[in-house]
């Protein structure tokens, strides 16, 4: 796999986690206010063994695909991750994302979802097409997605388990003729991605 790139934005710098990386981790996702609209899976209750467990290892293990700290003054203040689809629908990679709530309406999210989509169709030949199945009750994420140049590509009506119910998604999609439209800075995200590559251990 393309090895994760610092990428640096205009609010926030995405780079690996590290492990000094867990208590701020706990301090943001620890909140129903986050997870709620996450992947059943996301630890709730956040406790520091997941927060050392996703620092440490589980976010480099290739599982979650390409995974970087959100950081903002410094510190994390959330996640994105871009994991690739296998075989035949290896041009599709499903993008994700959190930000803690202290910091939720400053362009943050918006930001590092331009970061990696752009640094994505720059570095991965093969991808053509970027998604987001988002809750259909998650307003702000699809104001990001469509904010970052995603279309409303169909709803999945009763498509996931949440909780307990069973709820309706929104896929948000853009492909690579479509940033190359907006004229992504294609050479800066490549010069980006040489300069500052870093090897997966
Ligand atoms: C969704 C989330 C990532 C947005 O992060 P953010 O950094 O606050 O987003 P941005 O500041 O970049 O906002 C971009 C746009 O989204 C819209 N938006 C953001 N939060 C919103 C909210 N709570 N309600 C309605 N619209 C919202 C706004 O239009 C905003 O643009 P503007 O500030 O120019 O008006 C954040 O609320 C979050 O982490 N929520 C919980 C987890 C989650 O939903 N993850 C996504 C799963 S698909």
């Amino acid at each position: 796999m393309t090895p994760l790139p610092i990428l640096q934005g205009e609010r926030c710098l995405l780079r690996a986690l590290v492990p000094q990386d867990a208590p701020a981790l706990v301090a943001h996702a620890d909140d129903p206010a986050v997870a709620r609209s996450l992947f059943d899976g996301f630890p709730q209750p956040y406790t520091p063994a997941a927060a050392t467990a996703w620092a440490t290892h589980e976010s480099q293990s290739g599982e979650f695909g390409w995974v970087w700290a959100i950081a903002a003054d410094g510190a994390l203040v959330g996640c994105i991750g871009l994991r690739p689809d296998a075989g035949w629908l290896r041009c599709n990679a499903e993008i994700g994302y959190w930000i803690g709530q202290a910091h939720w309406r400053r362009g943050i999210a918006s930001d590092a979802v331009r970061q990696v989509t752009d640094w994505a169709f720059a570095a991965v030949p093969e991808l053509t097409r970027i998604h987001a199945p988002i809750f259909a009750a998650n307003e702000a994420s699809q104001a990001v997605a469509r904010k970052c140049g995603y279309v409303r590509e169909a709803t999945l009506p009763q498509s996931a388990i949440k909780d307990g119910k069973v709820i309706d998604r929104v896929v948000w999609a853009t492909y690579r003729t479509e940033v190359a439209r907006r004229d992504a800075d294609i050479g800066a995200a490549l010069a980006a991605t040489a300069a500052s590559a870093m090897e997966r251990t």
